[in-house]
């Protein structure tokens, strides 16, 4: 039987993130800097081995059973006690929902409050699957210039314009992919225009903790007035990626509506791994264990730019992240930006198209994301040393 899919599960372009794992699977020496996953080496594993350990062995029967609906009860105070205590936000008419990480509320978010043909504004460039889930629902993912402090609001105050907008998407803090942290005025500016075109804000935040530099700005969560915005968190980048614990923080009615679609689509999330997580920060000092993370980040970055800037093209401008895990690199207009993947590639070093992150309406770009994370001090130096001089002989010195 042929298969006719309807166009919104079409996926649209080509994967340039697989491309590279793809590319540079199985040889050797390949570095890459494609890869988004978090550092192994800042995964506490001994301590998830004892929580898994304490876990299975006390009342296993009970985390063998279904969990409530909105996550584990013990795990959604603790989270819950972190968004209100430590990062101020506020409590009334609010309601959280644990998800499988920050990931699975992308594709919830869009598929409860989106009609097809609805809008969604976010940056020009930002996480692929987050432009793909809003597609995937017949609705439209308009990609809004930004600057070095993020969204642009009078681009985004013209897009809203067409009053067919419903939210958006932001990532305010080390944005995925251009490492970007939107400040606090631009911040206020574009809750201003949430609010003359009555949209709603879907703060991603997933890196907020993640900070090495700069002062912490403000969440948009925290300065949520009239209660418009939707926050998402992740366990991923601060514990393990792989026991799949995020959550989102918001309007209780919407919070209760995600929760029916969860629930028709996936059901609840595992408890085992809600436990580990809940258990892993009773028994671990959690900003201590989000410091080290910093400080491993911290290093890696300074590494890749400073490599850069001693073999790199002074015509390339790379963003200087204050946290995160993503530097954002972008070439001159007339240099050849297929080519000079080709080339990097061909020299052992993986690094990602800007298509990768295109929203609706944007250009493929000159830009590059490039991930310090997972590669080893050794190989940020050899890898950016042969991407700067690459600059040098496509971009001049
Ligand atoms: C912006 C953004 N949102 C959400 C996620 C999903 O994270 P997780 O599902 O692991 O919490 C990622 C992961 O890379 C991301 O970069």
């Amino acid at each position: 039987m042929a298969f006719v899919l309807p166009e919104r599960s079409i996926s649209k372009g080509p994967n340039f993130i697989r491309d590279v794992f793809e590319r540079g699977a199985g040889i050797p020496g390949f570095i890459s800097f494609g890869i988004g996953n978090p550092a192994g080496e800042v995964v506490p594993v001994a301590e998830i081995q004892a929580a898994f350990d304490y876990i299975v062995h006390t009342n296993p029967l009970e985390i063998l059973q279904y969990g409530p609906m909105q996550g584990d009860a013990k795990l959604a105070e603790q989270t819950l006690h972190r968004l209100v205590h430590v990062h101020h936000m506020p409590t009334q008419n609010q309601q959280l929902l644990l998800s499988i990480g920050a990931g699975q509320d992308l594709g919830l978010v869009p598929r409860t409050v989106c009609d097809a043909g609805d809008e969604v504004y976010m940056d020009a460039y930002t996480f692929t699957s987050a432009i793909n889930a809003v597609r995937s629902v017949g609705a439209k993912a308009v990609g809004i210039p930004t600057d070095g402090d993020g969204m642009i609001p009078e681009a985004l105050e013209k897009a809203a314009k067409s009053g067919k907008g419903k939210y958006i998407y932001l990532i305010p803090n080390f944005q995925n992919p251009t490492g970007i942290t939107m400040p606090l005025e631009r911040r206020k500016a574009i809750y201003e225009i949430a609010k003359a075109y009555d949209l709603f804000i879907y703060e991603d935040d997933p890196y907020g903790e993640i900070r090495f530099g700069g002062e912490r700005v403000p969440t948009f969560k925290e300065m949520d007035t009239d209660n418009r915005v939707l926050y998402a968190g992740s366990y991923s980048k601060t514990i393990s990626a792989g026991l799949r614990v995020g959550f989102l923080y918001g309007p209780s009615e919407v919070i209760q509506a995600i929760q029916v679609m969860k629930n028709n689509c996936d059901g609840q999330m595992p408890l085992v791994t809600q436990r580990v997580v809940s258990h892993l920060l009773e028994h671990i000092d959690y900003d201590e264990q989000i410091q080290k993370v910093c400080k491993v980040y911290q290093e890696k970055c300074h590494v890749m730019l400073d490599t850069f800037r001693q073999y790199g093209s002074s015509k390339v401008h790379l963003t200087e992240p204050t946290g995160g895990m993503f530097i954002w690199m972008t070439l001159p207009d007339h240099v050849d930006c297929d080519a000079f993947f080709e080339e990097a590639i061909a020299r052992k070093v993986g690094i990602v198209k800007s298509g990768a992150f295109a929203a609706d309406g944007v250009p493929y770009g000159q830009h590059f994301r490039l991930s310090y994370t997972v590669p080893s001090l050794e190989d940020i130096r050899k890898g950016m040393q042969i991407i700067g001089e690459l600059t040098r002989e496509y971009c001049g010195d």
